[in-house]
């Protein structure tokens, strides 16, 4: 029971106590996770050791060893190929869907079906916007239309071109700067059009599918190849699919796909 508990607590603290957890647990082990599983392995390392060099008596023995040798492997290719989650680190209980989403890069190259795309665009109709005017636009390409993928991929900045080239499909994400009604100018396109984009991406985490904004792209270049009217702005890229290990992107990628997410504190960004 403690050795299962002992290979159990630095790998599934996480997954099983952040789930759902009360806000005492979240303190506890968002904030002192490291000392306490370094705490935990100094006082329970020495019993495990006297264990392992105890001889295998029992069938019971011999079964626990056994036992601890898989969870051993299990850990090692959980940590190394495993793929990355970087689920968000929070101190009040954020909704799971909030902390699941994150900017990926790496993609498996699978593709989504049409019906998930649509239901992620579906998820940004439904922002609120000024005036209700909804100035979004999307255009997409899907890996499979290789042709029209690689339309889109060729308007991105170089960076954003060598990891977005296994996404399951290219969105363009796109503004319309003024009001239908009115022709004014509408102060919160941009906004608006922001707001739409994060609700997709937490549609698509919903759906276990990844992806990541990237305003490095050629404007000039876009705009001309989609043809696309004044009033029409390109506001992003948008790169989705599957999620892949980090380990098959090159530097300086794959170390950022593993790099902590961090975010400003509270303190930071409540003025008052
Ligand atoms: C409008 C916008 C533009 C972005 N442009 C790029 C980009 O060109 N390339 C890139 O790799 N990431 C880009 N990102 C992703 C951000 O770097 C990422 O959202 C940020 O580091 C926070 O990480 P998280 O989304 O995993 O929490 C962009 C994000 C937004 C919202």
């Amino acid at each position: 029971m403690i050795y299962g508990f002992c290979l159990i607590t630095p790998v599934g603290s996480h997954r099983i106590f952040l789930n759902d957890p009360s806000f005492v647990q979240r303190l506890f082990f968002v904030r002192f996770r490291s000392s306490a599983i370094a705490a935990q392995s100094f006082i329970l390392f020495p019993k495990l050791k006297r264990f392992w060099n105890r001889k295998a008596n029992t069938m019971g023995d011999a079964v626990l060893k056994q036992c601890i040798m898989a969870s051993l492997v299990f850990i090692f290719i959980t940590f190394t190929k495993g793929k990355t989650m970087k689920e968000a680190e929070t101190i009040y209980p954020v909704h799971q869907l909030i902390r699941k989403r994150w900017s990926v890069r790496s993609f498996s190259g699978e593709s989504i079906s049409r019906d998930q795309l649509f239901t992620m665009f579906e998820a940004a109709a439904w922002a609120a916007s000024s005036m209700n005017e909804q100035p979004w636009r999307y255009m997409y390409a899907m890996r499979e239309n290789t042709e029209e993928f690689k339309r889109f991929h060729s308007c991105l900045a170089p960076d954003n071109k060598t990891w977005s080239a296994n996404a399951a499909a290219l969105i363009l994400s796109l503004a319309k700067k003024t009001f239908t009604k009115t022709s004014a100018l509408n102060k919160h396109y941009f906004h608006d059009v922001g707001a739409a984009n994060n609700n997709l991406l937490l549609q698509a985490a919903a759906l276990d599918i990844y992806g990541r904004m990237m305003a490095g792209f050629d404007v000039e270049k876009t705009i001309s190849e989609f043809n696309l009217p004044e009033d029409l702005e390109p506001v992003c890229f948008i790169a989705v699919g599957r999620l892949d290990v980090a380990g098959k992107l090159h530097e300086p990628y794959h170390s950022r796909e593993r790099e902590k997410r961090s975010r400003k504190s509270l303190e930071e960004i409540i003025l008052n």
